[in-house]
């Protein structure tokens, strides 16, 4: 007994693929000289996270006790026991996990009780006053019934299930299943089933996170009236009967040979109600794998479509849409320009990747969205406008001129306008309606999450550097023929702190100056050759925006040649050009300051359909013509933004101006 007792000590405490192999092991003296089934009697008790050995039934095959929910706590629950995954079929507090060293007792007095750490009751059954139990037993049904007199039956779990029913295990009227919130997480979910008092086998979606019904996607219409009970049989049918017994509304037809599989009926997270079979035994299970198997005919066939109201983010989150896989199983998904909200939990919904239309200005904004077309899609509900007789270009025009517009929908000459969050979103062949999702051309998807406060500043940056590469190398050969004629025939002079260069109009600033604008050199835009780029703020009145470079290859260099060095750069200013601001030359320290520009209708420049080839961009930034034959305007990357020469600070910082 002792030895047994710290066998199963070890089992609960290992992973599970070790855990099958010791429970298989223990499967011969639990059988023999094992523990005979006992009922619970008066005073007995379970500690959560303690050890104890659950309450098991007679077979062994389902267990009642504390099952540990990921970190969050643990949950009362019964369990199917003999298979490795302990998969839960009931349980008592889904919605109020209880910590280590809570525990559940069947009282002096017969009640059945939970009971946090500190002692307080969370739960308790049975719930009203009068006698208590005399006993309770976990059944190889899978039912946890507390017994009073003579065997009556006081309460069962059966009569209160969460998620799942078991076979023999009925629902009457007003019974419900509630969808867990997601497979591992048992709390309240979105959707549920329930057997209305008017005889209606029902599911709905549910006000998450109360669990109210808010839309019926699923009924049997049939039985309204004389529906009473729904019945789950052994050999694994379901449906709903009248009184007298006549079966109104079968819901599953699959025959289980119940004494080779385990089975269950349980309404998953993403509201469709499935059948499940575990084969009982590795030669019992030869047509199946030694996993949870879906039956065949799950309800409804297609939640997807299933799924369409005016209320509710459909049976996906808000700008999700929803399709069936191969394996008939929803998945949510986020359409292009969006993604997911929250990773962890897709059916969070989606969230849009780039700013939206400015209301203030939509015709300025037009060039800078684009559509992307998704075939056999719809947003049923989300509309605002409908237009017909137009065709799709109209539909197209319509949307991109509209703030408002988020997608538009087009099917045989009739358009749609959509606004966000967007609803009961769906792909399926059987749609004929094509989505036209309204996106920002300019896409930001570089790493940076907390700094993207100007992602086309950056974007314009690299596809220009990367474009420009030849053009770099030449000026790279001036600048630095420059650079050491200077330095070869000037001397050393110190330049006077906060000197301003009258012709030039530069500013000299103080290395703390620029710590300070850029908040210690701390969202950095770029890196090339010579050092690294800083976002900064003035501290004038005007709180303009620069962009630091420093230039860490410089440092080292005399006084004189540096200021040569700013006065190359900053002539090479343009009035289609981003100014030089100023610079700073204190001791090891040489940087640049320039104006930085907020670039929106810059990059719609320089990406809309009515931007300039890149012939054309190089002459308005050097306010030359000097490439000839072709020039590759196409293979440039927008993501890329490594700097590469001083040269390209220079053109870089120097970004064009809409003309
Ligand atoms: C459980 O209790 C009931 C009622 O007292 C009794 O009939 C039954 O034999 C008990 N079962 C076991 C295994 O002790
Ligand atoms: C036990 O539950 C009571 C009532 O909900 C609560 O006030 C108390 O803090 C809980 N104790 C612990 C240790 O969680
Ligand atoms: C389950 O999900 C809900 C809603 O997101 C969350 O509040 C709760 O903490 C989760 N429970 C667990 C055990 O992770
Ligand atoms: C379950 O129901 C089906 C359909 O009514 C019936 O054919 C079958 O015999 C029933 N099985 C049991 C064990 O009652
Ligand atoms: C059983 O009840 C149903 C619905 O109330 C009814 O249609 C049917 O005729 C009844 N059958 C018998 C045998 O009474
Ligand atoms: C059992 O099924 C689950 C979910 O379908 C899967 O993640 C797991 O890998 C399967 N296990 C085995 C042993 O096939
Ligand atoms: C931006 O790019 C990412 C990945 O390349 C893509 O998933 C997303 O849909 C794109 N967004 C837009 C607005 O095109």
């Amino acid at each position: 007994m002792r030895c047994l007792r710290i066998q199963y000590l070890h089992i609960m405490n290992l992973q599970l693929p070790y855990c099958f192999c010791f429970f298989l092991l223990l499967q011969l003296p639990f059988s023999t000289n094992g523990q005979a089934y006992k009922n619970v009697s008066l005073g007995t008790s379970l500690t959560a996270a303690s050890g104890d050995l659950p309450w098991t039934s007679p077979s062994g095959e389902f267990a009642f006790g504390f099952q540990q929910v990921g970190d969050a706590g643990y949950l009362l629950a019964i369990w199917f026991n003999k298979i490795p995954e302990r998969t839960i079929v009931w349980s008592a507090n889904r919605n109020n996990l209880a910590q280590r060293g809570s525990t559940v007792q069947l009282t002096a007095d017969g009640q059945l009780v939970l009971n946090n750490q500190s002692g307080t009751r969370i739960w308790t059954r049975p719930e009203l006053g009068g006698s208590g139990a005399d006993y309770a037993a976990m059944l190889d049904t899978g039912n946890f019934m507390l017994a009073g007199q003579a065997g009556a039956n006081l309460w069962q779990s059966f009569d209160q299930p969460t998620d799942t029913l078991l076979p023999t295990q009925n629902l009457n009227l007003g019974g419900e299943l509630i969808a867990p919130y997601l497979e591992k997480n048992y709390s309240d979910g979105r959707f549920k089933l329930i057997l209305q008092d008017d005889g209606n086998l029902v599911m709905h979606t549910t006000a998450y996170p109360l669990t109210t019904s808010i839309f019926a996607y699923w009924t049997t219409q049939s039985s309204i009236g004389s529906g009473h009970q729904l019945i789950f049989n052994q050999s694994g049918y379901m449906y709903v009967v009248a009184t007298n017994g006549t079966i109104l509304n079968p819901v599953f037809s699959n025959s289980v040979p119940s004494q080779d599989l385990y089975l269950r009926a349980t309404i998953d997270y993403d509201g469709v109600f499935r059948q499940y079979v575990y084969p009982k035994t590795a030669s019992g299970g030869k047509r199946w794998a030694m996993n949870w198997t879906t039956l065949p005919n799950s309800i409804p066939s297609n939640i997807c479509l299933a799924i369409r109201y005016s209320a509710g983010s459909g049976a996906c989150g808000f700008n999700s849409y929803c399709t069936l896989g191969d394996d008939q199983r929803p998945s949510c998904r986020c359409p292009p320009g969006y993604t997911f909200s929250d990773h962890d939990d897709e059916r969070k919904g989606c969230k849009k990747t780039f700013i939206s239309q400015d209301c203030d200005h939509p015709s300025q904004e037009i060039d800078s969205f684009e559509f992307r077309d998704m075939p056999n899609t719809n947003f049923p509900y989300a509309d605002y406008e409908v237009f017909s007789p137009v065709d799709e270009d109209w539909c197209r025009q319509s949307c991109l001129s509209d703030c408002y517009c988020d997608v538009a929908t087009f099917i045989d000459g009739k358009c749609w306008k959509k606004r966000g969050p967007l609803l009961n979103g769906v792909t399926d062949p059987s749609l004929r309606d094509k989505a036209l999702m309204k996106v920002r051309i300019a896409n930001w998807t570089a790493g940076s999450s907390a700094k993207k406060r100007d992602p086309s500043a950056l974007i314009v940056t690299g596809s220009v550097l990367l474009g420009s590469s030849i053009f770099l190398i030449v000026l790279s050969l001036l600048g630095i023929y420059v650079f050491f004629t200077r330095w070869n025939r000037q001397k050393r002079k110190v330049i006077p702190q906060h000197h301003v260069i009258r012709d030039m109009n530069l500013q000299n600033f103080t290395y703390n100056e620029l710590e300070t604008a850029t908040g210690g050199f701390d969202e950095e835009l770029g890196r090339g050759a010579f050092g690294p780029v800083y976002k900064g703020v003035l501290g004038d009145e005007d709180k303009q925006i620069i962009a630091v470079k420093k230039l860490e290859k410089m440092a080292g260099e005399g006084e004189t040649e540096f200021k040569t060095e700013v006065k190359v750069i900053g002539r090479t200013n343009h009035k289609n050009l981003v100014q030089l601001v100023g610079f700073c030359n204190e001791g090891q320290h040489r940087l640049l300051v320039y104006e930085y520009m907020s670039s929106g209708s810059l990059s719609n420049y320089i990406f809309g359909d009515s931007r300039p080839n890149w012939h054309r961009r190089m002459q308005i930034a050097f306010g030359i013509t000097m490439l000839t034959g072709t020039a590759d305007n196409d293979t440039m990357d927008c993501r890329t933004h490594i700097i590469t020469s001083i040269p390209a600070f220079v053109f870089i910082e120097n970004r064009l101006r809409p003309p």
